[in-house]
């Protein structure tokens, strides 16, 4: 660990619990009701809340928590969520401090389960099915039953590599997703999306496998590189302006406690995106209507990240995205100008670009077509019909596809 990111460290047992704060969705919109705990030693309001969140699927509802030190608790957790376990798997990002991984692996212990903890070098070239194959030899030399839970430590590679294991790994065991990065905690955690790579293209080869619990200690970003810090930012922006224009508001103004690892922000910040895409996923499970509008920035983007080589960031990607994504909706009327300002200006707070690129046009214009996301031959593109609101249209004409791409020279 760098000496900037021990600096960062934050201690993950020193913060008490002693106030829940529980949503409960569809039916509590998007506030979040605080529960505050019986009397407590120090003043309630003083102490950092738990914050949970319902994902709610047909056949299978599982809660998202949220809470300062849950780390360290996570033994008990699990032991909730997945009865009967005598084992428990953790597949482990080598990129998360040891301390992170004794605090999971300790507690799971104390808790009366026997830990397999299995180190997994997180990359996207590793996000492979011969890396999913090499984690499956230790965990079925461990002789490990179908009530074993297989727990996820790290950001979205470690979360979809250790889903898809255990989706298929005898034919299905729990799966206890412990993000770590914030992209993974506001987005690749809920879902139930796994899989891996494949030379032919990203995510190619996955299976739905949804987790029974989502345990985020907010305490774990601590040590994230600040680039991938503001990659998740650009999928929390994403999240408000297709679903929450108050929750924009709230974004604008305090974007900058969030770069600044204000740990109750982030726990904030963190429940209320979980909540926006658990309502999206919730009214499309397997992804045929609505669930698209996930995508917003994203068409842009993914061809934006492959003619860069990935030289741009996915969050880079899905910011530049996202601003030719209002280009478009300004132009076809769907957005005025101020709401397009203050889009970029929202993109650029959160330290991400609007502008500047510099590849080659037709190129990019060219790598949108081969995007998997196009139904029957058209380009379908989620836009903005005002802030908070998503509408999918499939009729924006080339031209102006070309000159948003332009537009973020
Ligand atoms: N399943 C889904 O629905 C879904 C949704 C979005 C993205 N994804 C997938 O998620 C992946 C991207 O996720 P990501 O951005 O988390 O990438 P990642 O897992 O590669 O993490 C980013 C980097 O941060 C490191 N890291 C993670 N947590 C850390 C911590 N606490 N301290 C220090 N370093 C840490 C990782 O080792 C890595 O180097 C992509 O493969 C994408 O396809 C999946
Ligand atoms: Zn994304």
């Amino acid at each position: 660990m760098s000496e900037q990111q021990s600096k960062r460290w934050i201690t993950l047992n020193d913060m008490p619990l002693a106030a829940t704060d529980r949503l409960d969705h569809p039916a509590a919109a998007d506030t979040i009701r605080r529960v505050t705990a019986a009397p407590a030693s120090p003043p309630a309001e003083s102490l950092p809340a738990e914050r949970v969140v319902r994902v709610a699927l047909p056949g299978h509802a599982y809660d998202v928590t949220v809470r300062h030190g849950l780390l360290a608790a996570a033994g008990a957790a699990v032991r909730a969520a997945v009865p009967g376990a005598v084992k428990a798997v953790v597949i482990h990002d080598l990129n998360v401090p040891a301390a992170a991984v004794e605090g999971l692996v300790g507690s799971l212990r104390s808790s009366g389960l026997e830990p397999l903890a299995v180190p997994y070098p997180a990359s996207e070239a590793n996000k492979s099915w011969d890396w999913a194959g090499r984690l499956l030899d230790p965990i079925l030399r461990a002789r490990v039953d179908r009530r074993t839970p297989v727990v996820a430590l790290g950001g979205g590679v470690t979360g979809d590599v250790a889903g898809f294991v255990a989706a298929t790994l005898l034919r299905g065991v729990p799966f206890v997703q412990v993000p770590t990065s914030l992209l993974a905690m506001v987005d690749a955690s809920v879902g139930g999306k796994t899989g891996v790579n494949h030379p032919a293209g990203k995510n190619l080869v996955g299976a739905f496998h949804q987790p029974v619990a989502v345990l985020i200690d907010p305490a774990v970003l601590g040590t994230l590189p600040d680039r991938e810090l503001r990659g998740g930012l650009a999928e929390c922006v994403k999240h408000d302006l297709i679903r929450d224009a108050a929750g924009f508001e709230r974004f604008e103004r305090d974007v900058g406690r969030a770069l600044a690892l204000d740990l109750d922000y982030l726990a904030e910040l963190v429940a209320h995106n979980v909540a926006i895409k658990a309502r999206v996923v919730e009214a499309d499970p397997f992804e045929r209507g609505e669930r698209a509008h996930l995508n917003f920035g994203h068409t842009f983007g993914h061809a934006i990240e492959t003619v860069s080589d990935y030289g741009y960031s996915h969050g880079e990607s899905v910011a530049l995205g996202m601003v030719a994504a209002v280009g478009v909706s300004a132009r076809l009327g769907l957005l005025d100008e101020p709401g397009r300002r203050r889009v970029l200006a929202a993109i650029a707070a959160a330290g991400l670009p609007t502008g500047g690129l510099s590849l080659d046009v037709d190129a990019v214009v060219a790598a949108m077509a081969f995007d998997k996301k196009v139904a029957a031959g058209r380009l379908r593109f989620v836009l903005l019909d005002g802030i908070g609101k998503a509408v999918v249209r499939d009729d924006v004409p080339a031209d102006l596809v070309r000159a948003a791409v332009e537009g973020l020279r």
